[in-house]
């Protein structure tokens, strides 16, 4: 049972939600115009409000950002006959736990209600997760893992720092190999020169040619004038090749020619230019097997892998989501003006249970999302849109003989809903029960939690 204000100058609905409220067992409290509404949450302090929008005094917009700045833990939810984008964006920017039309749907409410003061009491019981911590920021710093692979990592990185060897980035698209080659470059004995990247799937051959080495004034139609390439740029520094296994077979082996001789000439060029960059070259393709199938060059490979790392996807240091997860909600939090602090521990469960084949990029975009979705200070599941893991048990999808009829229920309604991707007029012609049922039986079995609904 909780406390709720109802704001709203007519009078049928306020008694129409005084009926239903009062139904589903909370206290309720009715006042007709916005003024009424700020003083009463002064004096009242209700848990959850539902407000018109179009009041006769202030809007609902401006009540709510009012009784956010009192107190930003009150929900607050906004009812409106009038259903027009810019107010919904705006309901939504300034804290709206929700937005509903009306006639109202009591059932939807009723679910609404219950969800928000939920998630009200999970944050009330939760510690932040997220602490403010005033450590300058290093880069590596930004290298998160505890896990025995991730310990392996820093230690090719301390061994990588005093000198200057060609190192050779391998692992699964967003597993850090980016981030990887500006630690080793950014902790080495050259962190005072240039870091130069090139992206080698980026252009087309004549253009990364010239990106790379430069050109003279005149070497192709469009050199209007001398260019320095990448490896000039990149001076003592470091050039980092990324997807270098998109290198076209005649840029291999000019390529070559730069790690055997180091010196190269700029396109249409006559001067010797001594390379002295240190080289990282990353890839996310196994590039022995493309030496295999004649697609990457067996000599400049063994140039390049004369210190090979590979990075770990994210499925096999599991571990270390917890960590990563706190550091990106910092991050984020940071970036958006968000809080986004708490995490109940069946979220953490959710995100570590994931595959992640997008490793830590996926993890991070995903909790972007979380983040800007949220009106709380609680992550909460049903922001966290990942699609169903992959290497899920193919046992989950059979019922097994030691469940009870409530578990089979349960899962059933879960597989419908799933099915038709969180419709409910759908879900209730399949499971051939009314709307109120399934309404329910949603709130029974907490499945708000781990779908997402139309
Ligand atoms: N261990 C880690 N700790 C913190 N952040 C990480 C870690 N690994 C990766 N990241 C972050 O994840 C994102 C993706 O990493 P990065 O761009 O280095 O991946 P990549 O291996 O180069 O991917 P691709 O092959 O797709 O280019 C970046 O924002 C990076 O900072
Ligand atoms: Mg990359």
């Amino acid at each position: 049972m909780a406390k709720i204000l109802v704001i709203d100058d007519d009078v049928q609905i306020r008694e129409l939600l005084n009926v239903n409220l009062k139904e589903m067992g909370h206290n309720v409290l009715l006042v007709d115009s916005g003024r009424k509404g700020i003083a009463a949450v002064e004096n009242e302090s209700p848990e959850l409000v539902i407000c018109d929008l179009i009041l006769p005094d202030i809007n609902g917009i401006k009540v709510l950002e009012e009784i956010k700045e009192y107190n930003p833990k009150i929900q607050v939810i906004l009812i409106t006959a009038y259903y027009d984008i810019s107010s919904i964006i705006k309901a939504m920017q300034k804290g709206s736990f929700d937005y509903l039309q009306k006639p109202l749907d009591f059932d939807q409410l009723r679910i609404k209600i219950s969800r928000a003061l939920e998630i009200q009491s999970v944050s009330e019981q939760l510690e932040s997760y997220i602490t403010e911590d005033s450590e300058e920021y290093q880069l590596e710093n930004s290298l998160i893992g505890r896990t025995p692979l991730m310990q392996d990592i820093a230690k090719y990185i301390g061994q990588l720092s005093s000198n200057r060897v060609s190192v050779l980035l391998q692992g699964e698209s967003g597993t850090g190999k980016e981030l990887i080659a500006k630690i080793i470059h950014f902790t080495g004995i050259s962190k005072d020169k240039p870091f130069i990247a090139v992206n080698c799937s980026a252009l087309a051959e004549n253009l990364l040619e010239s990106e790379l080495f430069g050109h003279e004034k005149g070497a192709f139609t469009g050199a209007i004038k001398n260019k320095k390439g990448k490896f000039e740029l990149a001076h003592d520094g470091t050039i980092f090749l990324d997807e270098i296994a998109e290198l076209s077979i005649n840029l291999q082996a000019k390529l070559l020619r730069v790690l055997q001789e180091r010196e190269f000439e700029k396109v249409g060029g006559e001067e010797t230019i001594p390379m002295k960059a240190r080289i990282i070259a990353a890839s996310n393709k196994n590039i022995e097997k493309l030496v295999e199938e004649g697609k990457f060059r067996e000599d400049l490979y063994y140039r390049l892998r004369v210190f090979t790392i590979t990075m770990p996807p994210l499925r096999n240091r599991k571990e270390d989501i917890p960590l990563l997860v706190v550091h990106f909600l910092k991050k984020i939090n940071n970036e958006l003006h968000k809080s986004v602090k708490k995490i109940p521990i069946k979220v953490m469960d959710k995100l570590q249970a994931h595959s992640w084949p997008g490793n830590v990029r996926e993890l991070e975009n995903t909790l972007r999302q979380a983040v800007v979705l949220s009106n709380s200070d609680v992550l909460l599941s049903e922001n966290i849109l990942v699609a169903p893991t992959t290497n899920a048990n193919p046992q989950d999808d059979c019922y097994e003989a030691n469940l009870s009829l409530a578990e089979i229920e349960k899962r059933h309604i879960l597989k419908v809903l799933e099915s038709v991707n969180g419709d409910k007029v759908k879900a209730t012609a399949i499971l051939g029960i009314s709307k109120p049922t399934l309404y329910s039986k949603i709130e029974k079995y907490h499945l708000t939690e781990i779908i997402n609904f139309r």
